[in-house]
């Protein structure tokens, strides 16, 4: 009888704590330690008799993992970046004379710590956005401020901020990043905009401007020749001068092979093909 009503005592105190460590876990805000999770936390310790010590690191890593996934995930939303490209979903035998080697030096991110800008060019389909669009993943893990933006995007960025008078603004922020990418210069019509600066003055202030920072990397990819920028952007002196700051120090990357979509193209009509030869294929089936 003694025995019983020591562990009815027991259990109550147990529950008593268990009503103050949810008040405590609520109060400090921690992530992910509801009662289920706690709960497999202690079972964890009874089973495998761990130390106070080895319980206590248990829990607060647990947590503080937690954290930091959504701080990246919070990083991740805020860079623009929405396709989730990865270095790991690269197919190197398709491009082979890209050095992989490079690539992998530059996704080791040391080129943002050293504040070098990068330039990747190449015809269309051949990986610069997924390259630049992986490395600014990476970055953004690693807990850079990281900002990716196609360029025609960018200038429409910057140009609403003209119209609002947040442009010195919205320069500025722009300028305070760890990594800005710029991608796909050549891409996409520019809007003719009269009584305003050329695409090539917006873009170079923004250049000019992180390329005097010694701690911010700007790394661009275009799909036209060097030579075709000025007249994309609207003023060949001026295209002239920003690629002569990118010229000064930026790591230069070509991509000098075929065309991944074409591939990707060619692999459905294959399949599409090879679907509708098979007896029993049903007509009229697009297969797409
Ligand atoms: N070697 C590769 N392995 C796997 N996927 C690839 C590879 N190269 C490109 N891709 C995929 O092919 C598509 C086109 O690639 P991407 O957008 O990077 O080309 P790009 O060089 O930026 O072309 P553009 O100049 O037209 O912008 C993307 O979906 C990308 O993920
Ligand atoms: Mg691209």
């Amino acid at each position: 009888m003694a025995h019983k009503r020591s562990r009815a005592e027991n259990s109550t105190a147990e529950d008593e704590q268990r009503v103050r460590l949810r008040r405590h876990v609520q109060a400090l805000g921690l992530v992910g330690l509801d009662d289920e999770r706690l709960d497999d936390h202690l079972k964890w310790a009874l089973s495998k008799k761990a130390s106070y010590t080895a319980l206590l690191e248990r829990v607060l890593g647990h947590v503080a993992g937690l954290r930091r996934e959504r701080r990246v995930e919070r990083r991740i939303k805020q860079s623009g970046l929405v396709a989730r490209k990865t270095l790991e979903a690269f197919e190197w035998n398709f491009q082979p004379k890209l050095d992989r080697k490079v690539i992998e030096e530059l996704a080791s991110l040391g080129f943002i710590e050293r504040a070098e800008d990068l330039l990747f060019t190449g015809k269309s389909g051949t990986g610069k956005s997924h390259i630049l669009q992986a490395i600014a993943l990476r970055a953004c893990s690693a807990g850079f401020r990281v900002e990716y933006r196609r360029c025609v995007d960018l200038l429409d960025y910057l140009y609403a901020g003209l119209a609002d008078d947040t442009y010195e603004r919205r320069l500025r922020r722009l300028g305070r990043l760890d990594l800005l990418i710029i991608d796909d210069v050549g891409l996409g019509q520019l809007k003719r905009r009269d009584d305003e600066p050329t695409a090539a003055h917006m873009l170079f202030n923004l250049i000019d401007l992180r390329h005097e920072d010694a701690s911010s990397a700007t790394a661009i990819t275009s799909n036209i020749k060097l030579s075709a920028w000025g007249k994309y952007l609207g003023d060949a002196t001026i295209a002239a001068a920003i690629l002569d700051r990118l010229a000064a120090s930026a790591i230069r990357v070509n991509i000098d092979g075929p065309s991944y979509r074409q591939h990707l193209a060619r692999e459905r009509e294959r399949k599409r093909l090879k679907r509708k030869a098979q007896p029993g294929a049903k007509k009229g089936a697009s297969g797409s």
